[in-house]
Formats: C-alpha cells, structure tokens, sequence
C-alpha cells in the first residue's frame, strides 16, 4: 500500500506535487472555497456500494440489504444522492430520521437504532412507517410497545443482542462485548426473555435480530459467530427471524502500514454462516442485513488544510500548525487515530524533516499527526489527509466557535456544495434564538 492508495479512486497525481480528484484540481478547491474544507469522491463511494452489492449477490443467494449507517457521514444533500440507489438507511436520532425522509428515502427501508431513543423519536419513527426500530433493552421494548399501543399501530422491530463477542479494535468502539451498553445480553437469557415478550405483544411485530460487533474490524470470523449466535438464540425463543443483521464495522487502511483485507471475507463469512445454519437446521434462509458506515465513506473524504504557523520547539521537533484540528475532526483526541498527510504542491528543494501536525485549537491533544516525515512544511502550504470521509465531521463541534467546513461533492470533473462553510457566531444556537 502506497500513500496515493489511501486516496479515493480517481485522485491523480502530477510531478509536480498537484493533485486532482475526479479531475478537479486540489489547489483551486481550497483556493476558491477556503479551507479546512473536505471533500467527498463520488466515484469512489459509489464504487464501495457497488461492490459490497456484488459481493452480497456472490456469496450470499438469500435476499440482502445494505443499509448505510448514517452516524458515518450524514447531510441532507448527500442523503438525497444515496437515495437513489436502492441502499436502506440506519438513523439514531430525529434529525437523522428528518433528513433521510426528505431526502427521500422510502420509509421501509430506514431503521432507527440507538440505546436511549426518545418517545419523540419512536414517534415519529411509527408515525412515517419507517422499516423496523431496532429494540436496545428490555425497557425498551416496554416503552416502544406502549407508545404503539396508544397510537393503535402495530410496528415492525428487531432485537439488537449483546452476543458478549469482543473484537480486536479500540476500545470506544467495540460494542458486543460483556461490558457494552448496547443491546439486550444473550448470555444470561434476558435476550431470550425478551423475544418471547416481542412474539407475544400485539402491537409489535417482531422481524428480525441485529447486532453490531464494533468498528474498525479486520478479521471475519467474529460475525460468523455472531450471525450463528443470532439465530442460536432465535431458534431457543422459538424463533425463526426474517432478517438477521450482523451490523456493519469492517475496517479500511488509514495508513500506509494498516492492513487492507478484501471485504469479500467480510461478506463470504457472514453469508456462508447463515447458509450452513439454515441448511443444517432446515429452515428459509433469512435476509441478511449490513450496516457499513466507515467502509462506504471513509476512502472517499478528503480533508484539506492550509499550513500556519510554523516553530521548532524545545525539544527540536518541528512543529506545523493547520487551520483546523480537533473541531473537524476529534478521531485522533478520542481514539489515538493515525493519518497519513501529503503536501499539495512541490516540496522536494525543501528538507525532510519528522514534524507534528497539529491544529490550532485550545488543547495540547490537538494533534492531527504526532509524527509525520515530509518536505519541511510553511506557512501557506497545502495539506490533503486522506480517508477523511468518516466519523470526522459527523463528530464535528464548534469547540473554540470554530466554523464547521465547507463539504464539496466532486464527480466528473464537476463541484458541487453539500454543505457551505458554518459561520457559528451567526448561527441561531450561539445567537440563542
Ligand atoms: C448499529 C450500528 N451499525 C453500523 C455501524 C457502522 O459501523 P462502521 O462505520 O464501522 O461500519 C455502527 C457504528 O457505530 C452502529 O452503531
């Protein structure tokens, strides 16, 4: 894997340090739009649902469904282009369910997630018919089945399961094991509990189980398990579901040195523990059910910054501010993410040098890149950190009322603005109206 993989497809790059994507120069961009400024590669995203569709079509002879999980990267202009296609949607809050309803999603195929959803929430998610809410606890189930019962509607739902299956990612994301605070634990028999409740109940009409390993995964064999624990677990309540979703969480590189492992593993191993279950047991093959989020968007966001102030501090690192950070994007605060960076433009009369990447906000955990060797950056220089198109500015915040970016679409030689630069002294929460 080479630096220039980490960029979406269609980036091209000239000798002389110019780079392109989908045949739009960087510079232009962020000399015309400002920067920090990000970017999304329609081609690439396109080309990562594609072949997650093919693969569900190879592997897997049951029905499939890919529903995009939207905490990834979620606008109303970018929900309006992935409606198109026939992918459904995951959505854990009433904005998110607001803006995959105007953007024209056809409600049955959006599900509402989350572990503490609102009664306004579960509202509205029955009030439009959307496809399932998917049941965190036990509670929950309660509080959904009443707020049926005083609408008189009978609403679809899953069971999202705790399996107690940990996977090898960061800790903030793993999400099915023991100690998770989401969904119902299998282990103790309280999952089992609640499908008989489910089955019972007149105003829900229970479809499916899901559940979700984590995020940032690279080995298959933990959703084989989990598939084969889901429907286990349905065939004990005495169940068999129509759908079973094993969630979404598979990995991509975000460095030269992260391993790319084809998610042809992913999905050959959910769909081949799905079949051999039904086959041995018998039974109709359910639709098989993946959330992808990092993997849809990541590779296709490109983030853009320009270089400020430069110094060389005590210890003799050389350190290089941007004019962004931590506000656009938290992941390396949180998680201790890693991120390659590349220097728009020519740099090679200039010495190499190991420097910090920093932001410019009001904390030393500001960092973008601990340590980066590269030409010797200065003040106007142009910087692209690739695979910028997840959970970065859908974690956005106006820490230090720092202006959430500009958000450009490029397809074709063509720009388009999905989301125009924030200016947060102006906006109606810091205005308090
Ligand atoms: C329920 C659920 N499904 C899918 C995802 C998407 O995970 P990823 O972006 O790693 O594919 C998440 C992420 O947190 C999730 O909570």
């Amino acid at each position: 894997m080479t630096l220039n993989d980490l960029f979406p497809k269609t980036a091209r790059f000239g000798a002389d340090g110019l780079i392109t994507i989908a045949g739009v120069d960087l510079n232009l961009l962020a000399d015309t739009y400002g920067t920090p400024l990000y970017l999304y590669d329609a081609s690439t995203i396109n080309g990562s649902y594609s072949l997650l569709t093919e693969l569900l079509k190879q592997n897997y002879s049951g029905k499939a469904q890919i529903a995009y999980a939207s905490k990834a990267y979620l606008s109303l202009k970018f929900a309006k282009k992935l409606a198109r296609t026939d992918a459904s949607i995951d959505v854990v809050s009433l904005s998110e369910l607001e803006i995959a309803l105007e953007a024209g999603f056809p409600p049955e195929r959006i599900h509402l997630h989350g572990n503490n959803k609102s009664r306004e929430e579960i509202h509205s998610a029955i009030a439009n018919r959307i496809g399932s809410i998917v049941i965190d606890s036990t509670d929950e189930l309660e509080f959904v089945e009443a707020i049926c019962e005083g609408m008189q509607v009978r609403q679809k739902i899953w069971l999202r399961i705790n399996p107690n299956i940990a996977v090898n990612t960061h800790k903030a994301v793993q999400t099915g094991h023991g100690a998770s605070k989401f969904g119902i634990e299998a282990a103790n028999g309280e999952a089992e509990h609640v499908i008989r409740l489910a089955l019972k109940s007149e105003s829900l009409h229970l479809t499916g189980i899901h559940t979700h390993l984590g995020s940032q995964i690279f080995h298959p064999a933990e959703f084989g398990q989990a598939v084969v624990a889901m429907l286990e677990l349905g065939k004990t309540a005495g169940f068999h579901p129509d759908v079973v979703c094993p969630g979404g969480g598979w990995g991509v590189p975000y460095t030269i040195d992260d391993p790319f492992i084809d998610p042809n593993e992913w999905i050959a191993t959910i769909s081949k523990a799905a079949t051999d279950w039904c086959r041995t047991e018998n039974c109709p093959l359910p639709e098989l059910v993946i959330e992808p989020g990092r993997f849809m968007v990541a590779r296709s966001g490109v983030a853009l910054y320009r270089v400020g102030s430069t110094k060389q501090s005590q210890n003799g690192d050389w350190i290089a501010a941007v004019d962004g950070g931590m506000a656009d994007n938290p992941r390396v605060a949180l998680y201790g993410s890693k991120y390659e960076a590349m220097l728009v433009g020519d740099g090679s009369k200039r010495p190499v040098e190991t420097m910090r990447l920093v932001g410019r906000f009001c904390e030393s955990g500001d960092e973008l890149i601990p340590a980066i060797t590269m030409p010797r950056l200065q003040r106007g220089d142009l910087i692209a950190i690739p695979v910028s198109g997840a959970y970065q500015l859908s974690m956005a915040s106006n820490y230090n009322l720092a202006d959430r970016p500009c958000v450009l679409w490029v397809e074709n030689g063509a720009v388009e603005v999905l989301q125009r630069r924030e200016h947060a002294a102006r906006s109606d929460w810091w205005q308090g109206e």
